[in-house]
């Protein structure tokens, strides 16, 4: 006579499932690994693909940033940029400009340090 074993069919289900979800996150990690290795957007550096660039505009007129670079180097402010100083990758200028953020007490979010330094990255260092 049949008898079922309830108790077995469910391990064996739950061990698929686990096997699944092991497979779904190899398979993200794969994916992520070859986003990481595709070649650099024409708009520059990975780490401000996601950057909103109209909000960065703003904020850089809101806060004055070139009235006063313009102030120390004159011309248009831009001679303040030097993409072959210092700051020469895309993660250092976002550093430098969450250090005016926290030095000038701007109190910027995150994304916004991001859209800032995408903005200068864009116009002024276009690291990649
Ligand atoms: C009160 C004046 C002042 C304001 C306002 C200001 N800056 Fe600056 N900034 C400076 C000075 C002075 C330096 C040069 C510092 C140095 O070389 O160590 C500088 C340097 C920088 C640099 C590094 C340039 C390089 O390539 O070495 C960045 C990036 C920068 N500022 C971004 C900003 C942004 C973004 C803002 C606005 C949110 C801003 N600054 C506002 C005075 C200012």
């Amino acid at each position: 006579m049949f008898a079922p074993t309830p108790s077995t069919d469910h391990a064996t289900a739950l061990h698929h499932s686990k096997t699944l979800r092991l497979a779904t996150a190899a398979l993200t990690l794969a994916g992520a690994t070859l986003m990481a290795a595709s070649p650099a957007r024409a708009q520059g550096a990975d780490i401000f693909k996601d950057a909103d660039l109209a909000l960065g505009q703003k904020l850089i007129a809101e806060h004055q940033c070139t009235q006063c670079h313009i102030s120390k180097v004159g011309g248009d402010g831009s001679a303040m940029y030097k993409p072959m100083g210092k700051i020469n990758t895309a993660g250092l200028l976002r550093g430098m400009v969450e250090m005016c953020n926290t030095t000038m007490n701007l109190g910027l979010f995150p994304e916004e340090v991001t859209a800032v330094a995408a903005v200068l990255n864009r116009d002024h260092y276009k690291f990649k």
